[in-house]
């Protein structure tokens, strides 16, 4: 979840599936806007819950939201690649993601997707899980972006190696690594990971789970 604006966005809840987050009560988790990249249940497990708990409003690709409002989700706005939303405190654009998407029933997913987000307090790319493209080189242009979410745990999305180059591409400084160590296949070793950043003078933060963060 990251907070701008006085407003929390939580992007893509996974946690009451995930032992290593057994620590966090999802009770206590009220966003404002909950993004969702897409369907993969590692990233939508407790979205029904958490919309419905907090009433907050979800964003996400038209077929993961269709698939939300047959569970009961009615605050909702679907949307698709390429396109940008005003929500006031924020802009929200979605953006290209390489990697693909289907809802824990095994429906269609639509495409993936990643966000870009503006706000008066900072912007920043949520990039979902993807591998390295060159499309990144895009964002970097059109946006003048704070910080980033980069997935670096190989094997379902890009690693460190490919990520900080994502970084580069980006035109960002700080990247925020996740998509690592819940699965033995996305274990990753730390160290590597930062010197992979280091080696291109980009800094990568690796939060650890139920942490806050400042930037
Ligand atoms: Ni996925």
């Amino acid at each position: 979840m990251v907070q701008i604006s006085g407003k929390n966005i939580l992007f893509d809840p996974f946690i009451s599936p995930n032992p290593k987050a057994s620590v966090v009560d999802i009770s206590t988790i009220q966003p404002d806007i909950i993004l969702i990249s897409h369907g993969h249940g590692d990233h939508i497990a407790d979205a029904v819950e958490i919309a419905s708990q907090s009433k907050a409003q979800v964003i996400s690709v038209y077929e993961v939201v269709e698939w939300l409002k047959a569970k009961g989700i009615e605050n909702s706005i679907p949307m698709n690649t390429g396109g940008s939303i005003n929500l006031g405190f924020c802009k929200i654009k979605l953006v290209n993601a390489a990697h693909s998407s289907s809802l824990p029933d095994g429906s269609y997913g639509g495409n993936p997707v990643g966000f870009v987000i503006e706000s008066n307090e900072s912007n920043f790319y949520y990039a979902g899980d993807t591998a390295l493209t060159l499309d990144m080189k895009l964002i970097g242009e059109e946006h003048l972006l704070d910080f980033c979410f980069l997935p670096i745990g190989d094997h379902f999305t890009m690693n460190a190696i490919d990520a900080a180059k994502a970084c580069k591409f980006v035109n960002c400084k700080t990247a925020i690594g996740m998509h690592f160590d819940t699965f033995p296949p996305i274990e990753i070793n730390h160290m590597d990971a930062h010197q992979h950043f280091k080696v291109l003078k980009l800094e990568l933060i690796l939060p650890k789970i139920n942490h806050t963060i400042e930037l």
